[in-house]
């Protein structure tokens, strides 16, 4: 008897966590929604509307550009491709807009190696006031993204209750489960909760989302990069470790090729959200895309340190009267990546520092690469005095690791 019990309550379990063993590492790709929003006028900007077309050279240049090759996979459909939901109640995408549906979309970007992403409500709408999910419908719509060969689905919060959401998001995980399809699942549930304990549940949220927005969107603006950056912060006690291989805190996409940030901002928000192993959602568009940009978003170094192994959320260690601030994330193999931030308005600062000044004990000799610059810093051991000149409102980032004997 007790062991038809605990095998029932195991299988219980099962049901309840989304077991699809996706996003070890932060997902990479491109979402519409910051640069190309809910841009339906096709007939006066058809190059930039939210169709079939925009996502399909999209898909061209993630695929030719080198994105893809680097892991930037996913091309994510955000909100305003719904038409409705035709007399049996399935959803229907815009049919003027994308005249070939969403599975002719997936089988074009699984054609090309990457993976399409989708958007939907929990709530009546979805925030731009299309048809949204409603409980009633969750199991329904789960079947129609996976008949569509989706990837991944944003499920918003947009105009519902917070006793919706506490059904809806569960509800939705488990009929993604049941489809049979691994579709990586971004819940914006805690965004709508205030993003904090005791209304937010991280132990849950990590059982069935594989990502999850904590906090407000981001704009077009240094300004929105500081106010998003503040709060993850200010909460990193709660927020660093909940997140890991396989469920990510989500601080909303990258900005970079847009128009709000400068080019040393620009580099800020790259090494910052790798030092946080945020997703690396860009929304830029990459048909014009310069290439100093490209530089930023496609380096390496920096990319393999957001796609770190061990999956573990960085913090800040440090933050001084001078403006300055320093962020370190534990890396596989004894590795550390080190961002020095300036938030200064004047002018390059010469800041001086040691490793044993940023709490390192260790009597090991370490090396560090500057990840922008590409330059090696050799000979360091815990006294050593080191100068690093961080730009206003710029970072300096370095690839830290122990010197093997
Ligand atoms: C909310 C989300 C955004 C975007 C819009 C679409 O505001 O937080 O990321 O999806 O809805 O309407």
């Amino acid at each position: 008897m007790l062991w038809k019990t605990v095998l029932l309550l195991a299988l219980v379990d099962q049901v309840l966590v989304l077991e699809n063993g996706l996003l070890q590492k932060p997902p990479m790709g491109w979402l519409s929604w910051e640069r190309f929003r809910c841009n339906i006028d096709c007939d006066q900007d058809p190059k930039n509307c939210i169709s079939e077309r925009l996502f399909i050279e999209m898909a061209d240049r993630l695929a030719q550009d080198g994105w893809r090759d680097l892991g930037y996979v996913y091309l994510n459909i955000d909100d305003c491709w719904i038409g409705g939901r035709d007399a049996k109640g399935y959803l229907v995408p815009n049919r003027k807009r994308f005249p070939n549906g969403i599975a002719f979309l997936a089988d074009y970007a699984h054609s090309l190696g990457l993976k399409l992403g989708i958007y939907e409500d929990i709530g009546n709408f979805t925030c731009m006031g299309y048809p949204g999910t409603t409980l009633d419908r969750v199991v329904q719509d789960a079947q129609t993204f996976a008949e569509w060969k989706v990837d991944m689905l944003k499920l918003d919060g947009c105009f519902s209750t917070p006793e919706e959401r506490a059904k809806g998001y569960p509800m939705m995980a488990a009929a993604l489960n049941a489809t049979g399809r691994p579709i990586a699942f971004s819940c914006s549930w805690p965004a709508y909760e205030g993003g904090l304990p005791p209304k937010v549940n991280y132990s849950l949220l990590s059982e069935i989302c594989n990502l999850w927005r904590n906090y407000g969107d981001i704009q077009d603006s240094w300004r929105s990069v500081l106010s998003i950056l503040d709060w993850f912060v200010d909460h990193q006690d709660v927020l660093q470790p909940v997140a890991g291989p396989g469920h990510w805190n989500d601080p909303d996409m990258l900005l970079i090729g847009n128009f709000g940030l400068s080019f040393e901002q620009a580099q800020a928000q790259m090494a910052l959200w790798t030092v946080l192993a945020a997703p690396l959602f860009m929304s830029t568009d990459l048909r014009t895309i310069s290439a100093q940009n490209m530089d930023i978003l496609q380096n390496s170094l920096m990319i393999k340190i957001n796609q770190d192994p061990l999956g573990i959320q960085g913090y800040r260690i440090l933050k001084l009267k001078s403006h300055i601030e320093v962020y370190l994330r534990p890396l596989v193999n004894d590795a550390y990546a080190l961002v020095f931030f300036s938030r200064r308005t004047d002018m390059p600062y010469r800041f001086h520092s040691s490793l044993a000044q940023l709490n390192f004990t260790s009597s090991r000799l370490y090396e560090a690469q500057d990840v922008y610059t590409g330059g090696v810093i050799s000979g360091l051991q815990a006294e050593t005095v080191f100068t690093v000149i961080i730009n206003p409102s710029g970072v300096v980032m370095w690839y830290l690791y122990p010197v093997r004997m």
